[in-house]
């Protein structure tokens, strides 16, 4: 039987880190013809995602520009994967989350009548605007895949909702457990040591529809808590989106206790997370990342699409008013008792086999071969 051409494409950061393990695996299968295709949406992060999984994609398409717009990027993308598609001819793309370079793929698979499998299916808040523009991106993927890999069974049930076939849906966690427990403990690197003393908080921000007044209220609220607790230390490492560089370094680069360092390594991130007292965060690996390590997780926006951490306990939604961050901050570094709740552990994302799953699932797409472990899949 010819082998299958299936194209694993990734963009960004996040893209990278819950594409790898699936790429690792893919790998391992003599009836797939592996390509790796990383769009550029961010030149640098992505790349020294994948240098740690020993990665290396096969087609660049190198995007990115300084501050891109929207418009920008999506007429970008569609332009560069349509000959990319007419070029590969793959019986399967797979592409995972919801940034623009995975509701492109979608459209660009749709125009040609490509499958294209969808990895971290069915998040959703219900709100356009929040986030932005990842919620429409993923209502267009939901629309347009021919598999739906959820991550949860409620991401899974808000496929159901929306019509989508109930075969066409599977359970298998998120890769990104499978990632965060993939790099041998060998390769982390602590990026920072902290003194015994104090408690460090790490701390990651960048999503868009904060820029402006919301991030200016979580960067006040964050140099108060550090202001008025002197055993406290923040690692936040900068997102380099020029709207987020600007503000944390005009609002936070001047504090003692405050340390801006360039985007880590994800060795070096993971480690850091290891080591953190908590996490505050508007990233959506981070909120699967820290819970399964036992950080508790302070999450600075409005509306989670990942409620399954708040639900557990071992997260807070403390949206973007200066107030609120502040007293969830204050709450968890002087009552033990709340911290220790909310340090239980716990892993709502996944068990570290979703991407074992989803290339079982593939396989049985393609008829090689039944499933090789069926009750591994949660059922619907
Ligand atoms: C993007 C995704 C967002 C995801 C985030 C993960 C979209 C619209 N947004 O947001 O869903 O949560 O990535 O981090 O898909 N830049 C660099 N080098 C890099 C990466 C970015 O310089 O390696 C700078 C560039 O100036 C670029 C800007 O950051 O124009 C914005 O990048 P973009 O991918 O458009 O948006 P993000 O805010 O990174
Ligand atoms: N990450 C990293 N280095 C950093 C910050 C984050 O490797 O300096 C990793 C983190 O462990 C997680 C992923 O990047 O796996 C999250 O990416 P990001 O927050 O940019 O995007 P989101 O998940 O919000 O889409």
């Amino acid at each position: 039987m010819p082998r299958k051409r299936i194209v694993c494409v990734y963009g960004t950061r996040p893209e990278a880190v819950k594409m790898a393990p699936i790429i690792q695996r893919l790998r391992k299968e003599n009836w797939v013809e592996l390509r790796t295709l990383f769009t550029g949406q961010h030149r640098e992060l992505a790349s020294e995602v994948m240098a740690d999984f020993g990665i290396d994609a096969d087609t660049s398409l190198n995007v990115m520009a300084p501050d891109q717009t929207l418009t920008g990027l999506t007429a970008k993308l569609l332009q560069a994967l349509e000959p990319q598609l007419q070029h590969e001819k793959p019986d399967m793309m797979i592409a995972q989350g919801d940034t623009t370079t995975v509701m492109t793929v979608a459209l660009a698979c749709f125009y040609q009548k490509i499958p294209f499998a969808h990895i971290e299916a069915g998040l959703r808040t219900g709100d356009m605007q929040n986030p932005f523009p990842e919620e429409f991106n993923r209502v267009v993927c939901g629309r347009l895949a021919s598999l739906h890999f959820a991550p949860t069974r409620s991401a899974a049930e808000a496929l159901l909702k929306e019509q989508v076939p109930k075969e066409q849906i599977m359970i298998v966690g998120n890769t990104v457990i499978d990632a965060l427990f993939g790099l041998p403990e060998t390769a982390l690197e602590a990026p920072w040591q902290t003194r015994e003393d104090r408690r460090l908080i790490l701390m990651t921000v960048h999503r868009r529809e904060n820029f402006g007044e919301p991030l200016a209220r979580i960067l006040s609220a964050v140099r108060d808590i550090v202001d008025t607790h002197d055993n406290v230390e923040v690692l936040l490492p900068v997102h380099p989106n020029p709207n987020v560089e600007r503000t944390v370094r005009d609002m936070l680069g001047s504090r003692e206790r405050i340390h801006l360092c360039s985007p880590l390594p994800y060795r070096q991130f993971t480690a850091a997370l290891r080591q953190a007292y908590l996490v505050i965060t508007d990233s959506g690996g981070v909120q699967e990342e820290a819970p399964a390590l036992g950080k508790p997780v302070v999450v600075t926006r409005e509306q989670t699409e990942r409620p399954e951490a708040v639900e557990a306990g071992v997260a807070v939604l403390a949206g973007t008013q200066y107030k609120r961050i502040y007293d969830v901050l204050n709450m968890l570094l002087t009552d033990q008792k709340a911290y220790r709740r909310m340090a239980l552990g716990g892993s709502p994302y996944g068990d570290g086999k979703a991407a074992e799953r989803i290339v079982d699932a593939l396989r049985h797409y393609f008829d090689i071969s039944a499933r090789r472990e069926t009750e591994d899949f949660v059922e619907l």
